[in-house]
């Protein structure tokens, strides 16, 4: 554990009033979530991003795509955040108790997982949408899950029918050839607009538009820390590098602020 970085994390920290924290798959990493590129089990090592993520895939086999995203909320629902989303959620109240004033910590995430919010982030934004959120693919109003808890093993489920105009219920993700949300993005974008700090975690920073807001950091001269066991595409715009583990590095990072 980079120890003496994490010093340099906490001393910036101290002096902020308002925090971006901008996550990426390995922040999920050890509550048993797989990561989309950084090891031979990932899923894009596994699966074909045009087939499970793009509207033509969709187009070919909704069946197929269904199935496998509701495995994946399966699996989320079967883990629990770990103690770096708990810290994180605890960041804004531990730095208002150790200086007094009141601090903003705002999540943006590009997770579609929910671990943020049930650890108790208050203020999360998600760039590419939430296996929670499935809409209907001809109206795009809000759709419904199936009763129960998804079943993993299948390979081909149907997907739900839209309660308004009978459409099918899709994955509320963005595909690749999607547009990310522009409300959040822009969202996004003021808030690092306005920041003093950003935490950058568990992220390989090869995804745009999203990966511009760390380099956006950096351009505007923000302390930018990045937390990440290896380096990443945005490890060259940071202030500070910290090679650790979510579940690591961030309950270690608020035990030193709390002991300021
Ligand atoms: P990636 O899978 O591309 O990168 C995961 C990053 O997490 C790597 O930099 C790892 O080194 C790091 N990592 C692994 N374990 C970690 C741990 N325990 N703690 C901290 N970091 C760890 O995931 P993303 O950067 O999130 O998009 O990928 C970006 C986007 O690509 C995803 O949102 C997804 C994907 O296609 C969509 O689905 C639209």
């Amino acid at each position: 554990m980079d120890t003496t970085a994490l010093q340099k994390i906490a001393d910036q920290l101290i002096q902020a009033r308002r925090i971006v924290v901008f996550t990426g798959a390995g922040m999920s990493a050890e509550s048993g979530i797989a990561t989309f590129r950084d090891k031979p089990d990932s899923l894009w090592a596994k699966f074909n991003t045009r087939e499970m993520a793009s509207p033509a895939g969709w187009r070919e086999d909704k069946y197929r795509v269904w199935a496998w995203y509701e495995g994946r909320r399966g699996a989320v629902l079967e883990t629990q955040p770990h103690a770096g989303h708990i810290a994180v959620a605890q960041l804004a109240d531990t730095l208002r108790s150790v200086h007094g004033h009141a601090v903003q910590v705002d999540v943006v995430t590009q997770n579609v997982d929910n671990l943020h919010e049930r650890a108790g982030s208050s203020s999360v934004i998600h760039l590419h949408g939430s296996l929670f959120a499935p809409r209907c693919a001809a109206c795009a109003r809000p759709g419904e899950f199936a009763p129960g808890l998804p079943d993993q093993t299948l390979t081909h489920l149907d997907p739900p029918e839209c309660q308004h105009c009978g459409g099918y219920i899709r994955p509320g993700v963005v595909w690749f050839g999607e547009s990310m949300p522009e409300k959040e993005f822009r969202m996004a974008e003021d808030l690092v607009d306005t920041c003093n700090a950003m935490l950058v975690i568990g992220t390989s920073g090869v995804v745009f538009p999203a990966a511009e807001l760390p380099i956006n950091a950096h351009q505007l001269g923000k302390f930018v820390a990045e937390i990440n066991p290896d380096r990443s595409e945005v490890s060259g715009y940071t202030t500070v590098e910290c090679r650790a583990k979510a579940a690591q590095g961030l309950p270690q990072l608020l035990d030193m602020l709390k002991n300021r």
